[in-house]
């Protein structure tokens, strides 16, 4: 990983080509985009957990039958804004740069998305945000995430592990979904590869041990990913100076991470979500209350600019 990005140098709006767009699982779907000249200059440099607004209102809606009916309604809206996305690789090609984004169809411009087709074009605006910080002096990372989450976590993840100081760190990643329908992994490994615990082949194949939580326990540990992390982390004698967790996911479980990370003093990152409309600190719509050290007073700072990563300690969470 390259030395964390803040604010949005070398952003701008590009037009990436649709290599692929597939199905991967009831909801999820992977559209890998492919940035050329400009657009592969500014993308050769994104960081995980970095993000792009992408541009749907071209694209078509699928067929009335391919529409889920709990969102035939929001189907028929039109689309005036750009919708955020991380992506979950970024690699590059020669001259070209190709980065891969998971997403989970819930509304009309994921639902669009589903009809890009092999070559059509796609305005993006980007990069955007900050990145995560490289782990430096950590020995152990440990990421824990839940949903749609995954995208980010799945980048700094592959990063780590392809990357020069991949010898030097230990990974160990924490999957939670309601069930395993709400896992966005094209397949989980083998009953003897998930006892061992490397249950998700996306983490297992760079190396990275994994764990699976399902609240309805229809997928590895029976409950909330923070619980399998915190008897985990019992379990598993470690030196918090020099570990770091990454987390994202809802904010109820960021906020428990951050809680867990404070008592046992381990650093911790959040990447923070909220509806988004300019993507670049212009229309005040994501705030995120945050503390400000050694005072009792809080401030307002943008998601889009600020973030989407954060100091876990730093954010007033909610919950
Ligand atoms: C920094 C960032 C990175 C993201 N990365 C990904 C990703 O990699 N893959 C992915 O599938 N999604 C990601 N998202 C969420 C994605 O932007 C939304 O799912 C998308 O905008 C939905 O658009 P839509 O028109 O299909 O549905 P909409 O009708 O816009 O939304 C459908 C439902 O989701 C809720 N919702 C939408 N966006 C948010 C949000 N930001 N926070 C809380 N609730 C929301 C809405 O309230 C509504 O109930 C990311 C969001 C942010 C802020
Ligand atoms: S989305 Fe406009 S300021 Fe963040």
């Amino acid at each position: 990983m390259e030395e964390r990005t803040s604010g949005c140098a070398g952003k701008g709006v590009f037009e990436a080509v649709v290599v692929s767009n597939r199905q991967i699982g009831d909801t999820f779907w992977k559209v890998v985009l492919e940035f050329s000249g400009e657009g592969a200059e500014a993308f050769g440099g994104f960081q995980p957990g970095q993000f792009v607004q992408l541009d749907a209102s071209e694209a078509q809606l699928p067929p009335a039958d391919k529409i889920p009916e709990e969102l035939a309604d929001a189907a028929q809206r039109d689309i005036l804004l750009r919708r955020p996305f991380s992506f979950t690789d970024v690699t590059r090609h020669g001259n070209k740069v190709a980065a891969e984004l998971l997403y989970c169809v819930v509304g009309p411009a994921t639902l669009r998305m589903t009809t890009l087709k092999t070559r059509s074009k796609v305005s993006i605006v980007g990069p955007l945000g900050n990145g995560f910080s490289p782990p430096e002096g950590k020995k152990l990372v440990l990421l824990v995430f839940g949903g749609m989450g995954t995208a980010p976590i799945q980048h700094v993840g592959k990063a780590l592990m392809t990357g020069e100081k991949k010898n030097d760190i230990q990974i160990v990643a924490f999957a939670g979904a309601k069930t395993r329908r709400g896992l966005p992994f094209e397949k989980l490994t083998d009953e003897i590869s998930e006892q061992l615990g490397f249950s998700i082949r996306e983490f297992a194949r760079f190396g990275m041990e994994s764990m699976i939580a399902t609240d309805d326990g229809s997928a590895g540990y029976h409950g909330l990913v923070t619980d399998c992390f915190t008897e985990w982390l019992k379990d598993n004698k470690i030196d918090a100076s020099s570990t770091i967790i990454y987390s994202c996911g809802p904010e109820p479980m960021l906020s428990a991470v951050a809680k867990i990370a404070k008592e046992r003093g381990i650093a911790c990152e959040v990447s923070m979500e909220r509806r988004m409309a300019c993507g670049m600190g212009l229309c005040q719509s994501c705030a995120i209350e945050c503390r400000v050290e050694g005072s009792d007073e809080t401030v307002y700072k943008m998601c889009c600019e600020d973030g989407p990563i954060f100091d876990a300690q730093e954010v007033v969470f909610g919950h």
